[in-house]
């Protein structure tokens, strides 16, 4: 199931107080133990979920779901365990390993990574405040932000360097005694055959990234050549930082940092493709920008994103690489339910160059007019078609109304339909007509084919049964107690084999399994349980025994309730294998089980004398 070690797994769930995650979701009240709120999975009026600080669970009473703080973000946000701890993890600031060779990682193991990583940084680092110096001393670099048009506040802003051609920065690495592996790993420095080491960037400008705790962890550097002469001589635009120990491409946006730092609340956050598509705008004083580096959107980014942003805004070049990257981009945060619109850009290849020419003022009703993911789909596919041609027309209206009878809202769609008509001078009724001709068929298809739902006969509980109910949830809260007297006593009376729920069972065995290991401190019950099932159960149960004081005596009791019972039970059957005995022919063997039988039968009547 879970990627990451079970130790790093409960150091995010310990770092995340279930009260103040919860809190942020659900309006909690506190009663006693607990605290209730209105239940974020289902609809209600009055309040039945709830959650407790020194368990560190929730459950609801309503819909049953429960858990720990992991469950409560795989459900409230819609995603899986990884991604959950990963959500927790960069909430609470933990760095998580990033790579699967950290499967299993001894401690001293990770220590030592870190201790790289923290190098690595530092390198980089020292490489981009040389990187900045540097623009002093070259004529070329000056005249190039001359160019660009970036201001010396910017330059500084963002860190923005210069990389000469004279192996300088080999040079002040080794003399500051970094490790040359190190050196090595951070790709600002290569190797020859011989083992001479030499700069990588050489003449370009220097674009450092940061992450979101200010690690310096990657360069983008751009050739200063001409593009015609770049072309030419075949030299990559960009090259950048490879992926590394700190610097995985996917999982950061270039320009969060600032972003986040200059907007108190960013509603809207635009993504754009480019490092001067996020400088340029920043400038300006367009500062809810950031770049996705290289072109789509990842799912990492994308729930980046939804971290910090109310509504995404993407904004990619015109070209066929930008307009894949914007349908990826839509499938990612729909699915991330990030509310998203598409900048339409005319008479500008880029935001930077929009910016330079038309000013922010233009640039920010740009943004404002941006579209919707439909109107973007349905733009598209306008361009496929001749729509002077009446059999192309009809091709694209019905095509059109595909698109919009996936709209699941009828007010939106009701909005479409009207714009839609007066823009294509089509009459709202023959869109509508072929939007339920689609809307028709799609429900014949989820619906009607959909296998019959099995009638389902509740049976009536009798009141043995409720007791053997509520008797095994008992026994499932003593073992969520870690206490290894009470599983001692309990398992002498009690075994797997007198359960009788088969959910109850699953439960029982699991924890009775770890108990036996003898490493039941340190295990999440929660994440031992991972069926849901079983973690509603047993949120369930640590809930409800949660409000009564006096369970530790109850549980006692119980247990001695259970021994008698069994004690008698056993009894009784013995007396009845004795008798039977008692007709058989007097044998050896006969004779020697009837005296085992009569030794245990005395143990248990003396046992059960002294209960
Ligand atoms: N990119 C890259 N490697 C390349 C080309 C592009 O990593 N060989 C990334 C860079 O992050 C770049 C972005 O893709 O900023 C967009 O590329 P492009 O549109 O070609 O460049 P611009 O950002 O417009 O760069 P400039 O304005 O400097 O021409
Ligand atoms: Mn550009």
């Amino acid at each position: 199931m879970a990627f990451y070690s079970d130790e790093i797994i409960e150091e995010v769930r310990a770092a995340n107080d279930i009260i103040h995650v919860i809190s942020q979701y659900v309006n909690l009240q506190r009663k006693g133990n607990s605290y209730f709120g209105l239940c974020p999975f289902h609809r209600e009026k009055t309040p039945s979920f709830s959650a407790t600080a020194d368990k560190q669970i929730f459950h609801c009473f309503g819909c049953g779901l429960g858990g720990n703080v992991i469950h409560f973000i795989m459900k409230v946000e819609n995603i899986g365990f990884k991604e959950a701890v990963e959500f927790l993890a960069e909430r609470a600031n933990i760095t998580l390993p990033t790579d699967s060779f950290d499967l299993g990682m001894s401690q001293d193991e990770l220590r030592k990574r870190e201790a790289r990583k923290a190098e690595m940084y530092e390198i980089n680092k020292v490489t981009g405040r040389y990187f900045y110096d540097n623009i002093e001393k070259s004529k070329m670099a000056q005249d190039y932000i001359q160019k660009r048009k970036i201001d010396a506040r910017t330059v500084a802003k963002f860190g923005l360097g210069f990389a000469l051609d004279d192996n300088g920065l080999v040079k002040l690495l080794q003399e500051k005694g970094f490790s040359e592996e190190n050196i090595l790993a951070t790709g600002l420095v290569g190797k020859t055959e011989k083992g001479y080491l030499y700069d990588k960037f050489k003449n370009r400008f220097m674009f450092p990234i940061f992450d979101l705790k200010k690690h310096l962890i990657a360069f983008g550097g751009r050739t200063l050549e001409p593009s015609d002469v770049m072309k030419a001589k075949g030299i990559p635009k960009y090259v950048n930082s490879p992926e590394n120990l700190i610097y995985s491409k996917g999982r950061h946006l270039y320009g969060l940092n600032v972003a986040k730092t200059s907007n108190q609340k960013m509603k809207r956050l635009l993504v754009v493709e480019g490092y001067m598509d996020v400088i340029s705008p920043h400038q300006a004083g367009v500062t809810n920008v950031v770049a996705s580096l290289g072109t789509a959107l990842t799912e990492q980014q994308g729930r980046l994103l939804r971290q910090y942003a109310d509504e995404v805004i993407l904004s990619y070049d015109s070209d066929e690489a930008g307009q894949k990257a914007i349908q990826r981009g839509i499938e990612i945060l729909q699915a991330l339910e990030v509310p998203t619109r598409i900048l339409k850009m005319k008479d500008a290849k880029d935001p930077d160059e929009y910016v330079l020419k038309f000013g922010p003022e233009r640039f920010e009703k740009l943004i404002d007019n941006s579209i919707s993911p439909v109107e973007y789909k349905v733009d598209l596919l306008k361009k496929e078609y001749d729509l002077t041609d009446t059999s192309q027309k009809i091709t694209f209206l019905t095509k059109m109304a595909e698109i919009l009878s996936k709209v699941n809202n009828n007010i939106e769609r009701d909005i479409y339909v009207n714009k839609f008509s007066a823009d294509l001078k089509v009459g709202r009724e023959a869109i509508i007509a072929e939007i339920e001709k689609r809307t028709i068929r799609n429900t014949f298809k989820t619906k009607n084919w959909q296998a019959p739902r099995p009638i389902t006969v509740k049976r009536e509980t009798s009141s043995s049964d409720k007791e053997k109910e509520q008797q095994e949830e008992i026994i499932i809260y003593l073992l969520t107690l870690k206490d290894k007297d009470i599983f001692d006593k309990l398992s002498e009376v009690y075994s797997e084999a007198d359960i009788e729920s088969a959910i109850n069972k699953n439960i029982i065995q699991k924890l009775y399994n770890i108990y036996k290991s003898g490493d039941i401190i340190n295990k999440d019950l929660m994440l031992v349980c991972d069926e849901d099932e079983e973690k509603s159960l047993l949120s369930k149960i640590m809930m409800k025994m949660n409000t009564r004081d006096d369970k530790e005596r109850y549980a006692l009791e119980l247990i001695r309730s259970i021994r008698i019972k069994k004690l008698q039970a056993e009894k009784e059957e013995i007396l009845q294998k004795i008798q039977e005995l008692d007709k058989l022919e007097n044998t050896q063997n006969t004779e020697d089980e009837k005296r085992l039988l009569l030794n245990r039968l005395n143990e248990i009547i003396l046992n059960l004398a002294k209960k």
